[in-house]
């Protein structure tokens, strides 16, 4: 829980210092363009579900992980460090805060993880180490079926989610692309 607070509060303590660095700097306008290498990153985070489903194989899964978990805060400080500076784009705040929710939902499914990994853990060094009775060792393994199954259900919050934000983050490029030349 603590790393969850410490993580999305450096997210918007880190996004708010850009903007005032940007805008100390006298260079606002760059805040206009790091929607871009924000929303690459994002992207660039996808790379986890492909190594997942073995579309591709190099690097493993769990550094993938962690790789998604870097790339999709780190994009999503620039996204937000960027979104501050347009107050006129219904889209794009509808996208931003799609993307926030993601940003606490993927919180979340790791707090979960990190949660079932420690009882899995802890289950194995106590098999090991003393033999349990049966009702013991029944009812370690409840507690790790309920920890995977929250898990489970979990993933079934965060797809939607990624998919509005998806949809949210295309529609807001698409009409920022089109209405580019009007500026
Ligand atoms: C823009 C924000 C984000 C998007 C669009 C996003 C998207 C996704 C997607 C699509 C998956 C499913 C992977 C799959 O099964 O193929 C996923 C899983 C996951 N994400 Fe995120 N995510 C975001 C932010 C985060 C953040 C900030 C964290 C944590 C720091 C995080 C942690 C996780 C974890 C732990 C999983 C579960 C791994 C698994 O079920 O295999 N995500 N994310």
């Amino acid at each position: 829980m603590v790393a969850f607070l410490l993580i999305f509060g450096a997210l918007g303590g880190g996004a708010l210092l850009l903007q005032a660095l940007l805008h100390a700097l006298d260079a606002v306008w760059i805040g206009r363009y790091l929607g871009i290498p924000g929303a690459l990153l994002i992207l660039a985070s996808f790379g986890y579900s492909l190594r997942k489903r073995k579309t591709i194989r190099f690097g493993r899964p769990a550094h993938w992980l962690r790789l998604h978990e870097l790339m999709t805060w780190l994009g999503s400080l620039l996204v937000l460090a960027h979104a501050g500076l347009h107050l006129n784009a219904i889209l794009g705040w509808l996208a931003a805060g799609a993307m926030l929710i993601n940003v606490v939902s993927g919180l979340t499914g790791k707090l979960l993880l990190d949660r079932s990994r420690q009882r899995l853990q802890q289950a194995r060094q106590q098999t090991r180490e003393q033999g349990l009775s049966d009702q013991q060792l029944e009812e370690h393994m409840y507690w790790d079926s309920l920890a995977f199954d929250v898990v489970k259900r979990w993933r079934v919050v965060h797809l939607p989610i990624t998919l509005a934000f998806a949809m949210l983050a295309t529609a807001h490029i698409v009409a920022e692309l089109l209405f580019w030349s009007w500026k």
